[in-house]
Order: C-alpha cells, then sequence, then structure tokens
C-alpha cells in the first residue's frame, strides 16, 4: 500500500535502532564486570603460586637438615613455576628454595589485605607493561602469624593466562549480548514495535479518508500505555469523523441558507416597488401602514443582504489603496440615516489629511456597521464621535457614542455571528463582518469600553 512509504525504513525503525542500543548496553555491562573480574583472576593466580610453593617448603622442612638434593631442588622449583621461594620466619630469615644465580627483581607485590582499586591497576599494568618481567610475591602464611613466603616467579605465564581469560571473557559477552539483544528486540517488536505501527497505520489512513470507517482502529484490551494511545487514538477519529460529518451539514445547510436569501431578496425587491406606488396612494388607512410596511421590508431584505455576505465565507481579499479617511466618514453619516437637527450630533474629528491604506469599500462596510449601531443604540438623541490617529506605523480609529452600552448578550457573544444581537430586527452580524474585515486588513478591532455613560470601539490597521 502506497502510505506504507511513510512508515520508517527498516534500518531506521525503532526495532533496528533498540537491536543495536542493546547489544551496545550488555557489551559496555560486560565492560564493567572485566574489569575487576580480571584483578581477581591474577590474584587468583598469584594467591595459588603462593599456595604451591608453601606445600613446598613443607615437604622441604620435612627433611633432614632441611635440605634437599640438587634434582629434587629443580624439581620443586619447576612444579611450583617459581624461580626462587623464601620462608621468613618468626624471627629468622630462611632461604629456602633457589636457582643458582638469584634474578634481578622488577616488582614486588604483596597479598595481604588489598583493596580492589590497586588490584585493578596492578593487573593492567602487568597487561600493558608487557612480557619478561620477573616478580616476587609476598604473603603472609595463615595460621602461622608473623611469618611470610616469597615466591619469584616469572610474570609471562601470568599474563598468557590473563589473556586467555581476557578473550574467553569476550567471547562470552558477545554471545551473551547477542542473545539478550535478539530476545530484547524480539520482545520489544511484539511489545511496542507492532502496536506503535498499527497506531500510525492508522493515523496515516485516517489522514487520507478521515470518513472512511473501514480503516477506524479497534483498539486491543491492552491495560499499559499503548492501550490507552490506541483506545484515545480511537475515541479521537471518532469525534472527528462525527464533527466532520456535522460540518458538512452545515456547509449544506449554509449553501440552503444563501440561495433562499438570495432569491427571498429579489422578491423582497418586487414587494419594494410595489409598496412604494402603494406610498402614492393617498388613503390616509394606506398612509398610515406604508411606512411600517417599508421599513419591515427594508430589515428583510437588509438581513438576506447581510446573510448573503456573510454567506461568501471567503471574503475578498482588500484591495489596497491609499485614501483620505474624512470624506468617508461623511459618506457614512449620510448612509446611517442621519436627518439634520434629530437629536443626534455627528462629530467627525478625523484630521483632514490623514490617509488610510486599505480597501474602501470594505473600510466603509466596518464604519457603517460601527456607526449604524451607535446610532440604533442611542434612539434619538446623543452623539456620535469619530477620532483617528497615527500611532507609529499604525493608524487607531475610534468610533464612540453617548448611548447606553451593549446589553449583556451582546457582551457576551461579542463579534460572533448570529448570536450577539439584542435588538429587535437585529441580525447580529454587522459586528463580526466589522471584525473580519478588519482581520483581513491585518488589523483588530477591539471594544474599548462600554457603560452607561456610552461605547467606544477601537480599530488598530496597519498604515
Ligand atoms: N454602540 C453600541 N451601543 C450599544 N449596543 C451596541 C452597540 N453596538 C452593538 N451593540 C449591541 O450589539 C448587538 C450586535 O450588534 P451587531 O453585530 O451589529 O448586530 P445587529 O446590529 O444586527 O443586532 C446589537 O444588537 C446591540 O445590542
Ligand atoms: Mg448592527
Amino acid at each position: 500500500m502506497a502510505y506504507l512509504r511513510n512508515i520508517a525504513a527498516p534500518f531506521r525503525s525503532l526495532s533496528a535502532r533498540l537491536l543495536v542500543l542493546t547489544l551496545v548496553f550488555v557489551m559496555l555491562a560486560e565492560v564493567l564486570i572485566f574489569v575487576p573480574s580480571i584483578a581477581f583472576f591474577r590474584l587468583n593466580y598469584l594467591a595459588n603460586k603462593v599456595e604451591l610453593a608453601h606445600l613446598a617448603t613443607l615437604s622441604l622442612l620435612a627433611s633432614p637438615d632441611n635440605m634437599v638434593s640438587e634434582e629434587l631442588r629443580e624439581e620443586l622449583l619447576f612444579r611450583v613455576g617459581a624461580r626462587s621461594v623464601v620462608l621468613h620466619g618468626a624471627n629468622s630469615r630462611l632461604l629456602i628454595l633457589s636457582e643458582n644465580m638469584p634474578p634481578a627483581i622488577d616488582a614486588e607485590f604483596y597479598l595481604a589485605n588489598q583493596s580492589p582499586l590497586p588490584l585493578i591497576e596492578h593487573a593492567f599494568m602487568s597487561l600493558v607493561v608487557g612480557p619478561g618481567r620477573i616478580i616476587r610475591i609476598i604473603s603472609p602464611l595463615e595460621n602461622e602469624p608473623n611469618s611470610s613466603l616469597e615466591v619469584v616467579i616469572d610474570e609471562a605465564p601470568l599474563i598468557e593466562a590473563m589473556y586467555d581469560y581476557a578473550w574467553n571473557i569476550f567471547w562470552l559477552s558477545l554471545i551473551i549480548s547477542t542473545l539478550t539483544a535478539i530476545l530484547v528486540y524480539l520482545s520489544l517488536h511484539w511489545l511496542m514495535v507492532r502496536p506503535m505501527r498499527r497506531l500510525s497505520e492508522s493515523m496515516i489512513a485516517f489522514r487520507r479518508a478521515p470518513e472512511n470507517v473501514s480503516t477506524a482502529l479497534i483498539p486491543s484490551k491492552r491495560r499499559d500505555e499503548i492501550g490507552v494511545a490506541e483506545r484515545e487514538l480511537e475515541i479521537m477519529q471518532t469525534r472527528l469523523r462525527s464533527a466532520l460529518k456535522q460540518k458538512q451539514h452545515l456547509v449544506a445547510l449554509g449553501t440552503a441558507v444563501t440561495k433562499i436569501s438570495h432569491d427571498l431578496r429579489n422578491i423582497l425587491s418586487t414587494s419594494q416597488i410595489v409598496s412604494d406606488s402603494l406610498s402614492e396612494v393617498k388613503d390616509p388607512k394606506v398612509q398610515k401602514v406604508v411606512p411600517r410596511l417599508m421599513t419591515s421590508i427594508d430589515r428583510a431584505i437588509d438581513l438576506c443582504t447581510q446573510t448573503l455576505k456573510y454567506g461568501r465565507a471567503d471574503e475578498q481579499v482588500p484591495r489596497k489603496e491609499r485614501f483620505l479617511l474624512e470624506p468617508l466618514v461623511n459618506e457614512v453619516k449620510t448612509s446611517v440615516g442621519l436627518r439634520e437637527n434629530n437629536g443626534i450630533t455627528w462629530r467627525n474629528k478625523i484630521p483632514s489629511g490623514l490617509m488610510l491604506n486599505a480597501d474602501r469599500d470594505q473600510f466603509y462596510r466596518i464604519l457603517l456597521n460601527l456607526c449604524r449601531n451607535a446610532v440604533q443604540a442611542m434612539e434619538g438623541e446623543g452623539t456620535v464621535d469619530i477620532q483617528a490617529l497615527r500611532a507609529g506605523s499604525r493608524i487607531l480609529i475610534r468610533v464612540g457614542d453617548t448611548g447606553p452600552g451593549l446589553p449583556a448578550k451582546a457582551k457576551q457573544h461579542l463579534f460572533e455571528p448570529f448570536s450577539g444581537s439584542a435588538r429587535a430586527g437585529g441580525t447580529g452580524l454587522g459586528l463580526s463582518i466589522a471584525r473580519e474585515l478588519v482581520v483581513a486588513h491585518g488589523g483588530e478591532i477591539t471594544l474599548e469600553r462600554t457603560g452607561s455613560s456610552g461605547t467606544i470601539f477601537c480599530i488598530e490597521i496597519p498604515d
């Protein structure tokens, strides 16, 4: 299957890395064991020599005058594997066995009460210094206080034995570590790698076709972390799948609403024309109902228009141009439907030379939404106050009013489409559209202040 390409190649896989790591770690552990064991191997070897030498001296001490024949002396030294053996009695030095020409001693070692570190050091010195040293071993005798035995030996056979021992340990370690690594590899492969691979395969399959239920992961009954991951992944996939389905339904619904709004607006436009001509009828009854009819048709058209604009989920990308802000605000004033002397003061405090670098049409809509809300909130009395200033590389525009402030519902759902309206006939789209447009300009809109003395919205966009 093609998606298997996303699964790690064998030599980069978790199992291959684990195999190598286990090999390395077991070898490391074996090295740690090897260091003290080679030292004790040497100690045992030397103690063994002393033991043999002691036995030889005992047979000598049993003979008359402690003297033996030349052949027997040589035979004894050969059996012990020593150049000379000297027994120190409690108060005398007794030379027992020796070659005719005593050799020069290269190093001397005491066997009693050795702590591990010097033992290790001596062992490694023996290995690196090379063959050919003549060493003297001095050891106290068991059960005979104040007496000791000195044995002079060649180090070469010792070193050879040590190398043999090291090789044996090396091969043994290699076999042990390979065996352990294979066992660890197999068990980890079984316990972790296989289920992990199943998890990642399921993730990939889900990413490719989230709605395909047949690729869903069937979690095992494991109680460990992998079991938890499997179950959580399954829950996540199920939830995502249903969220996706819901979203598809919403999209379909949105399309339907948009179509309805579009056709409804056309139908309403016709009614608008009809009611326009109705207003020419002089009948007082008709004159009384026509304005209300007109207002409700206007509202209905407005609702359709807004819904349509919102339904176009991708608002056009702002086409930026430089324009003067002050005249734009004057246009907004005309559109919010302010008549002269109706109790609302319009203060356009924009500096006359201030230029904006933005989409003029979209900015018109932003300001219109904010100003219309302000005028609607003040119910015929108050002041709309529009200011702007440049702050560094950004421009701040404040739209303030002296109205009653945002109702709780509007504050809770601030900038949320369809849910923030607290006004009869409102759609709850004005603020959310304004926000969407400001954000598309790389700016931000915030509710700076709201309360019984008025409301200020602040728009901040880059220059
Ligand atoms: N300047 C304001 N003063 C008081 N209330 C406001 C102001 N601006 C908005 N609101 C409240 O926020 C709600 C949401 O506004 P908006 O998103 O424009 O939707 P709509 O105007 O369609 O209700 C309004 O219904 C209104 O109650
Ligand atoms: Mg509004």
